[in-house]
């Protein structure tokens, strides 16, 4: 399988994984001049552009997007309409719009679309959907997660500080799937309304909770962000 990777910061790692699992990955793309440096050392059979177009000529059979967060739908749906399979890692879409613009390029593509969402695959999720599906715990009717990351003030301000970087640019309540989809997944439900609020109202771009009815009738309350105080740096 051919690969091509846009955006090399996660997706560099990705596109280790790629070649791991024995694909291919022919072709890169970054505009960050030092990422394309760092992919030509570790991606070394791979051409590596500035532009991500370039991968629409390009022979692939799929494509990894780890670009911005908030970007993944236009490239998603440029390459599903080229016949190229893709993988978005990690946001589908930013808003409504977006999302049915991308179900219609699926469903009139012959290409697959996938969402990655690595922490449905974690071993605590999987052991709790064993649990549900073996209904040794009965129906879901109240279900908690947390993503939270202890990082000192400092830190967390220079990871999301800079509005010009996806991470400082998006609705705090944006970065979600990481809490949600476990829940999703675990239950088989689908969210039918949703209230969110920062736990500050002083620093309120650091974490988020949100109260989620599902389609089931139950509730889930996630907790997602930096807050200091957690028992370890990265909290699931
Ligand atoms: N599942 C996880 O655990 C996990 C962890 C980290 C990141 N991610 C996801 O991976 C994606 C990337 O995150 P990251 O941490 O690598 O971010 P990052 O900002 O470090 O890297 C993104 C890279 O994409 C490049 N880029 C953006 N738009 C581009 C374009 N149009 N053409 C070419 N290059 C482009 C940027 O120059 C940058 O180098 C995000 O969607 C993020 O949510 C997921």
């Amino acid at each position: 399988m051919r690969v091509g990777v846009v955006g090399l910061g996660m997706g560099l790692y990705l596109a280790t994984w790629c070649r791991r699992l024995g694909m291919e990955v022919v072709a890169a793309c970054d505009r960050d001049p030092a990422r394309r440096a760092a992919a030509a050392v570790h991606l070394s059979s791979a051409a590596v552009f500035e532009d991500w177009r370039v991968l629409l000529e390009y022979d692939l059979d799929g494509v990894v997007l780890a670009n911005d967060f908030d970007e993944h739908a236009p490239l998603a749906v440029a390459f599903l309409d080229r016949g190229i399979h893709v993988l978005s890692e990690s946001a589908a879409c930013a808003d409504e719009r977006q999302a049915i613009a991308l179900l219609a390029a699926e469903r009139r593509s012959a290409a697959t679309y996938s969402f990655a969402e690595n922490y449905v695959f974690h071993p605590h999720v999987q052991l709790l959907r064993k649990a549900v599906e073996a209904r040794e715990i009965g129906r879901v009717t109240l279900v908690e997660a947390d993503y939270l990351h202890a990082m000192s003030p400092d830190d967390v301000s220079s990871l999301i500080g800079d509005p010009n970087h996806w991470r400082g640019r998006i609705e705090p309540t944006a970065y979600c799937t990481h809490t949600l989809s476990p829940i999703l997944a675990l239950t088989g439900e689908l969210p039918t309304e949703v209230t969110a609020f920062p736990v500050d109202t002083t620093d309120s771009r650091s974490a988020v909770v949100m109260v989620v009815r599902l389609s089931g009738g139950g509730l889930a309350v996630t907790r997602h962000g930096f807050l200091q105080g957690e028992p370890d740096s990265h909290w699931s």
